[in-house]
């Protein structure tokens, strides 16, 4: 077997590379850790960027098996902000400096949804001088709809593939129409083609996952040639149908870590990407974030939703922070940047470098 540290010395990386980088431990993973640690401070610098992430709704058309704001949760207290409620979260991003804001909510395509998030785009725009920079994260739409936002001033979009094995995805979803592992990946090349900035990401330590799903996860972001990540561990969730597998997963503390793994050896895979340190992290450790930032994340999701609906946006039990307001989470996040010997990118939209290199290069490979 090659050692961890001729594996970390390659420019390339294979299959097996991926998966015993992954399962290496003790001095092996401080190693992986100082490489990724080094590897983003010489291609993205120390500087960690704000996203005020603001959870609009939990209304959800869809029923993922991991979900805990599924359409069939029938113990959820469904919520729908009112667009002056979430123009004043924006407010707040925008007087707290953070570069931008991501609007985020449970799948619906109606016209009323897609009409309502195209305002709320201009909207932002003009309240912010066309300063606040807008991430996208409501799910699958049309290549019609997602024109209409981009051209209204989005621009980027997050869309977890959630596992890039097509029998692995079909296992953790319902097996009908709205559920299709070729219609989100098509999404995925529809929002490159349309110019968005491309984040993706998956869980980690689902049921039924292995080492190498993990590795081709990795895999995955790097022949699509991805922008953004944002991955974190899976959290079981008492009130949807994969919460019958709990007994087979790892303990929490081993899919913490290997969450920490998935990041740093992305970072050494893409070099110039922003990866986000997943709130679910902080689920299982306090300073999970912190522990992403200095292992190879470089953006901060603050969830800056009015304290009284975080609560109901629970897609996994122990979401933290859920009883703050946001202006509790700032002076929080401050000090915990600097713990983690970041710096914060105030006022700036720390767009991807990835992207910016990409730009006007689009890949062939478009359908
Ligand atoms: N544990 C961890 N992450 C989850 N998500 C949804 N449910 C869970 C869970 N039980 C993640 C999915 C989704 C994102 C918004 O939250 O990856 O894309
Ligand atoms: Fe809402 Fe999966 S349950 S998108």
């Amino acid at each position: 077997m090659t050692s961890i540290s001729t594996i970390l010395e390659k420019t390339s990386f294979s299959q097996k590379d991926l998966e015993q980088l992954l399962q290496c431990e003790g001095e092996e993973k401080t190693l992986l850790f100082m490489k990724s640690a080094e590897t983003k401070e010489s291609f993205v610098g120390k500087k960690v960027y704000f996203r005020g992430l603001i959870e609009f709704s939990n209304v959800c058309d869809k029923d993922c098996f991991y979900c805990g704001i599924r359409k069939s949760n029938d113990q959820v207290k469904r919520y729908n902000l009112n667009d002056s409620e979430i123009l004043d979260a924006v407010r707040f991003a925008h007087e707290n400096n953070f570069g931008s804001v991501v609007l985020q909510s449970g799948e619906n395509g109606s016209p009323v949804f897609t009409d309502r998030i195209e305002n709320l785009i201009r909207e932002i725009k003009q309240l912010s001088n066309n300063r606040l920079g807008i991430t996208l994260s409501v799910g699958e739409q049309s290549e019609t709809v997602y024109r209409r936002w981009f051209e209204a001033g989005a621009h980027r979009y997050l869309l977890r593939i959630e596992t890039s094995n097509p029998f692995l995805y079909r296992k953790i979803h319902p097996d009908n129409e709205l559920h299709i592992y070729d219609t989100r990946m098509n999404c995925l090349y529809l929002l490159r083609k349309i110019g968005y900035q491309v984040g993706t990401g998956v869980m980690i330590g689902l049921p039924f996952q292995t080492i190498s799903d993990l590795a081709n996860d990795l895999l995955f972001f790097q022949n699509f040639g991805i922008d953004m990540v944002g991955m974190g561990p899976y959290i079981e969730h008492s009130q949807t149908p994969l919460y019958e597998f709990r007994n087979q997963l790892l303990p929490l503390k081993e899919r913490f870590d290997l969450s920490l793994k998935m990041i740093a050896v992305l970072r050494i895979l893409m070099k110039n990407i922003n990866i986000a340190a997943a709130t679910a992290l902080q689920a299982i450790d306090p300073l999970g974030r912190e522990k992403g930032i200095k292992v190879g994340a470089n953006i901060i999701m603050p969830n800056i939703t009015p304290g009284f609906y975080r609560n109901d946006y629970s897609l996994y039990e122990n979401k933290p922070c859920v009883d703050e307001e946001p202006a509790q989470c700032v002076g929080c996040l401050d000090a915990r940047i600097a713990l983690a010997d970041g710096e914060i990118g105030y006022g700036e939209w720390g767009d991807s470098l990835h992207f910016e290199k990409r730009k006007g290069h689009l890949p062939e490979d478009l359908p």
